[in-house]
């Protein structure tokens, strides 16, 4: 990644728009400090959008130029490029001064797994990328694949790994499927997040589950397996299936639009 980032002019990073500063790796700020940057609030479709346009506010006044996109359907990936061109407007029009010849200014995705780097570089592209570094004995060399005339993309994104000292930040990307949910027995990390969701978005586990939520976390989770009549072969309710459904169910937006975080400046 760092190799990489020496060839580009811009790194856009993608961070998930439910959870925008658990999603995002610190690292990064020193690796791209010399480019110019793009945030990408990604999974946009799945997020609060009154929180983004919080989160907007928030990056923009960190100095990023911020885009918000759904990158499964496409919506918002093509505000890449307008951005790109008028971060790199002031070199363009000195190099066309100094009478100098204009290359494509390169471009590069990164960001922690499962964000959507992929998805958003195939909708970018107009088709899967072919991956020819999966063949034995090739050796994968750096394609760059014009979007228009002057912007170029490198095909490989940049994977940052998610990082977290604090538990807090680590349930996040748990409960959003960004790391693997075994940081917590299943049943537990279901419990956390009816705990979050209760506090934060009040009535969205009861109109989808048809439960009370007058109840504690853990009361709440054993009715929502039994108003599905989540049951084992001997009978028992079938707590291991509930948190599967229910973790499931959180991530594909079943339960509206949600952002579990809020930046610190609006929380004073
Ligand atoms: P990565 O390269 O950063 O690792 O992520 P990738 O593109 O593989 O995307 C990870 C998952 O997130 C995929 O779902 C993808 O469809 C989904 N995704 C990416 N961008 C968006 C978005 O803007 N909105 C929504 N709702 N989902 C998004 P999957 O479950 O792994 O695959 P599939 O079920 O879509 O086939």
């Amino acid at each position: 990644m760092e190799e990489n980032i020496s060839l580009v002019d811009i790194v856009a990073e993608l961070v998930d728009a439910r959870i925008p500063l658990s999603s995002k790796n610190p690292d990064i700020d020193r690796l791209a400090a010399n480019k110019k940057r793009i945030i990408i609030l990604n999974k946009a479709d799945l997020a609060d959008s009154k929180k983004t346009d919080l989160w907007k506010d928030y990056f923009f006044s960190m100095g990023f130029k911020v885009i918000t996109a759904d990158s499964k359907t496409g919506k918002g990936v093509k505000e890449l490029y307008p951005a790109c061109r008028e971060l790199m407007k002031e070199k363009i029009e000195r190099l066309k001064l100094r009478g100098r010849i204009l290359v494509p200014s390169r471009v590069m995705i990164a960001g922690i797994p499962n964000v959507g780097k992929s998805t958003l570089i195939n909708k970018l592209v107009g088709r899967s990328l072919t991956k020819t570094g999966d063949k034995p004995g090739v050796t994968r060399s750096k394609q760059w694949v014009k979007i228009k005339k002057d912007l170029e993309l490198l095909d490989t994104p940049g994977i940052l790994w998610p990082k977290f000292d604090d538990q807090a930040v680590g349930l996040k990307l748990a409960f959003t499927g960004a790391i693997n949910d075994d940081i917590l027995e299943k049943n537990e990390l279901a419990v956390r997040l009816i705990d979050e969701l209760l506090r934060l978005y009040p009535g969205s586990i009861e109109s989808r589950y048809g439960v009370s939520e007058e109840e504690s976390p853990d009361e709440v989770f054993v009715k929502i397996g039994q108003n599905r009549g989540f049951l084992t072969k001997g009978g028992e309710y079938d707590a291991l299936r509930t948190a599967y459904v229910f973790l499931d169910e959180f991530r594909g937006g079943k339960l509206g639009k949600i952002t579990l975080e809020i930046p610190l400046k609006t929380c004073e």
